[in-house]
């Protein structure tokens, strides 16, 4: 089985729901407690061995690029002054020679064919793809325990969460044929179904380890659901030669490419901070709200 070596993170949305911050910062460079959404997807892809990391970016998002380059002149002052936990802090912004790639998506076509951008670059082997506004916090990256399990079955894998019936309108949604464990095999995918016409409650969470095959079926797409190329679309079509799985990850899934969900993940992720985790309770609870936070 070929090693997952690559990784596309699609960057190139507008991110209007969170208007008007996204006016001038990228939805990617928003921070969840002291580091930026794009370094946490960064973060997981490494842990699941990734090498090359492919941004496919847009006009107006250059802090995404700024953010994984030298900082000479800082890393300068922080060394002669002596600042060595900022320095360390710098860590996981440093990429190894030639290991990140940005490419631009002239316009927000939708996801697929952001990743369709990629297409050259990937050359036709197995990758992976992130979606850096969905964070997923558990105890082993979820990229990596998709890995695992990809080695034993290949083809294209999604990330599977259970939503409720009501939600899966927001979703790609499985059309399951079998089960086992924390697999199941697809006879379908669906973009975005009502509730009454959703195959299941499976829904597809931002990662996936795709065929490299998927990019001739991403060149040939057409509009799908909200008039974009849809990833799931195309996976879809290879239901029955490639062959489709869901993987229900460990771990829990924010959508910080809402506010909701961003507010929601702050929370959960200061709170799993030992350094902050007292201090933002007693904050919490001493709010005239009334909410109450037991530690
Ligand atoms: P979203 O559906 O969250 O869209 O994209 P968005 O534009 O980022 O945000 P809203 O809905 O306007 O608030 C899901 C992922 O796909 C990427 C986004 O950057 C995000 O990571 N994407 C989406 C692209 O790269 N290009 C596209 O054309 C569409």
């Amino acid at each position: 089985m070929t090693k997952i070596r690559k990784a596309v993170f699609p960057v190139a949305g507008m991110g209007t729901r969170f208007l008007p911050a996204t006016k001038s910062i990228p939805k990617e460079m928003l921070t969840l407690v002291d580091r930026p959404l794009i370094q946490y997807a960064v973060d997981e892809a490494r842990e699941a061995g990734i090498e090359e990391f492919i941004f496919v970016s847009a006009a107006g998002k250059g802090a995404l690029e700024d953010y994984f380059d030298t900082a000479a002149a800082l890393e300068t002052r922080l060394k002669e002054a002596g600042k060595t936990e900022a320095l360390e802090a710098l860590a996981p912004t440093r990429m190894k020679e030639g290991a990140l790639t940005i490419l631009r998506q002239s316009q927000p076509l939708g996801l697929g064919h952001a990743v369709r951008q990629a297409k050259a670059l990937i050359g036709g082997e197995p990758f992976a793809v992130i979606l850096p506004d969905d964070v997923i916090k558990s105890q082993k990256g979820a990229l990596a325990q998709m890995v695992d399990a990809y080695a034993d079955v290949g083809g294209h894998m999604v990330a599977t969460m259970d939503v409720a019936r009501s939600e899966t309108s927001k979703y790609g949604v499985l059309d399951v044929c079998s089960e086992a464990g924390r697999l199941a095999h697809a006879r379908g995918l669906v973009e975005k179904p009502r509730a009454d016409l959703a195959p299941s409650t499976k829904a597809v969470i931002g990662r996936y380890i795709l065929d490299g095959a998927i990019m001739d079926r991403l060149a040939n797409l057409r509009p799908g659901a909200g008039g974009e190329l849809q990833l799931t679309d195309a996976i879809n079509e290879d239901v029955d030669q490639i062959g489709v799985s869901g993987f229900q990850f460990d771990g829990q899934r924010f959508d910080c490419g809402s506010v909701q969900g961003y507010v929601q993940a702050t929370a959960a992720f200061s709170l799993d901070r030992a350094d902050l985790r007292d201090d933002y309770a007693a904050f919490v609870n001493t709010q005239p709200q009334g909410l109450r936070l037991v530690a």
